[in-house]
């Protein structure tokens, strides 16, 4: 198969044309796609169309699909999970819900945050509903050597409810909250791929640092956040029916916008790939 690439932006992102996933792609396609993706942390693979069962089965080839329950899931295949303009807090207060809309990574609540995020533009609006990134390594690196310094081994707890919350998450059944306790992860991550390093952030999740007060640390993830999407970092994927874009959770934060026409369709499929504990 030949690959056309474009880069999507100077420091990140890049998309590739000339795939139909519904045929798997053989190694050395696969492999490109990989490397691709651990170069420029989001991949956009445009013009699929694909039933549920086939994107889970494509994705496979990244890592191994996890059911996560926060999410609707497709009616054909549990790994599927939808993101919807329709989507509602059905469990809380039944009103429009945003998942996505504030900065964060994937499944930082987790103990083992999924590796890989796909999402499939299935229906687009005509304009908005962008999704934003942030290259966290590049935001790392662009600390002061005092910062490093500072920020180098703290650890930082994560919860689905944050008391720092940003951004509404819908209201989950006891029993799954029970499954899903607070994690602690290093505020600085190690790419296992890599080796490079990132800052691990989520504005949505983290609670607070381990062993500082609550003013510092809140001070602290305020400007290390802060720092993080100052627009230099940042790369703004403006979706095209038929795009999937992989993005790695170890590397990058991103953000939803629900910013296009009212009664406009955005529907997304999403799959995650399992990770390892953050290091
Ligand atoms: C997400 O945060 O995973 C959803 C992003 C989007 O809908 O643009």
């Amino acid at each position: 198969m030949t690959l056309v690439s474009e880069k999507l932006c100077d420091h990140m992102a890049v998309a590739v044309t000339g795939l139909d996933l519904n045929r798997p792609a053989d190694a050395a396609t696969q492999a490109e796609l990989r490397e691709a993706l651990n170069r420029n942390l989001v991949l956009c693979i445009r013009g699929q169309k694909l039933a549920p069962p086939a994107f889970r089965d494509a994705m496979a080839r990244f890592g191994t699909p996890m059911r996560r329950l926060q999410l609707a899931s497709t009616a054909e295949c549990a790994e599927v999970n939808i993101i919807s303009s329709e989507d509602r807090d059905v469990l809380g207060d039944g009103k429009k819900l945003v998942n996505g809309a504030s900065w964060h990574t994937d499944d930082s609540f987790m103990r083992e945050p999924c590796s890989l995020t796909m999402l499939y533009g299935v229906v687009v609006p005509s304009r908005g509903g962008d999704t934003q990134f942030v290259n966290m390594h590049a935001a790392y690196e662009a600390l002061s050597p005092e910062m490093k310094a500072r920020i180098d081994g703290l650890q930082v707890i994560h919860k689905y409810q944050s008391s720092r919350q940003t951004n509404k998450v819908s209201k989950r059944p006891e029993s799954e909250m029970k499954a899903m306790p607070e994690a602690t992860h290093p505020l600085v991550r190690t790419h296992p791929e890599t080796g490079r390093k990132a800052l691990y952030l989520n504005a949505n999740r983290m609670e607070q640092i381990v062993g500082m007060d609550r003013a510092e640390s809140d001070a602290l993830l305020d400007t290390l956040i802060a720092h993080a999407i100052e627009p230099r970092f940042q790369y703004r994927h403006a979706w095209r029916q038929g795009d999937i874009v992989i993005w790695d959770n170890r590397s990058t934060m991103h953000k939803a916008n629900a910013d296009y026409p009212e009664g406009e369709r955005r529907l997304m499929h999403r799959v995650i790939v399992a990770g390892d504990a953050p290091y």
